[in-house]
């Protein structure tokens, strides 16, 4: 499953990048808004860090396909190779979405609710496409298993299209769709670093710490002991 940071704040990108092996950085215009930068600063700032090989996943806003196709244009103009054109998963959407594809466009097909709006969009020549887990939960029903389902739909009709899940709130949502193998999952900073908060797991490493300076001295390490 690769991990994509689902941000645009550069500082928490940095930050991420740092300390653990991800692959990309997610970002819809919810999120660009939050930046309080313009779109286009923001995104290239984003695209010179993390290099041309990194996955950066960028949303339309137009409503019509028409529109759409001309902001994914634009997109893929300013950001280069391993950018992924978001579009919403709606009629209008597939429409483009079978557009671009047929140009050679990489695309994640998002706002994912439904297993079927993942089929079609699967068949409009996606790459991805992404159910937003916890909103989904948040309606009463269970976005790991709308997940799951959508994973198996596309393998068992040999689409090549992967999951790349959205809209996580904690670190179980995300280790039961790990566990399961699916493509992507995309994660704010701050459910990536709590997948690693634990009080045990710093007890354990104070202990380490603590009997190894009670054997060779304050502050001594392997290298100065
Ligand atoms: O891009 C979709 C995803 O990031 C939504 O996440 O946390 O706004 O539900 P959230």
């Amino acid at each position: 499953m690769k991990l994509i940071i689902d941000d645009a704040h550069i500082d928490q990108i940095k930050k991420i990048y740092e300390f653990y092996p991800v692959d990309g950085v997610t970002t819809n215009p919810s999120i660009l808004a939050k930046s309080g930068k313009q779109p286009y600063e923001v995104l290239k700032e984003i695209r010179a860090f993390i290099g041309e090989n990194a996955q950066l996943h960028v949303q339309v806003v137009a409503k019509t396909a028409e529109g759409m196709i001309e902001d994914a244009h634009r997109i893929a103009a300013e950001l280069g190779r391993n950018t992924y054109v978001k579009i919403p998963s709606v009629p209008e959407g597939f429409k483009a979405m079978m557009a671009l594809h047929e140009e050679g466009l990489q695309i994640t097909a998002t706002a994912i609710y439904t297993p079927m709006q993942a089929f079609l969009a699967g068949k409009a020549g996606a790459s991805y496409a992404a159910p937003y887990i916890n909103r989904i939960d948040n309606m009463g029903y269970n976005g790991i298993q709308v997940a799951q389902k959508i994973h198996n739909i596309f393998k068992n009709n040999g689409l090549k299209t992967e999951v790349l899940a959205a809209s996580f709130k904690n670190s179980q949502q995300l280790l039961e769709l790990c566990e399961y193998g699916i493509g992507a999952s995309t994660v704010s900073p701050d459910v990536i670093d709590a997948l690693v908060k634990n009080q045990a797991i710093t007890a354990a490493i104070d202990g380490f710490t603590a009997d190894f300076e009670k054997l060779a001295g304050e502050g001594k390490t392997m290298s100065n002991c």
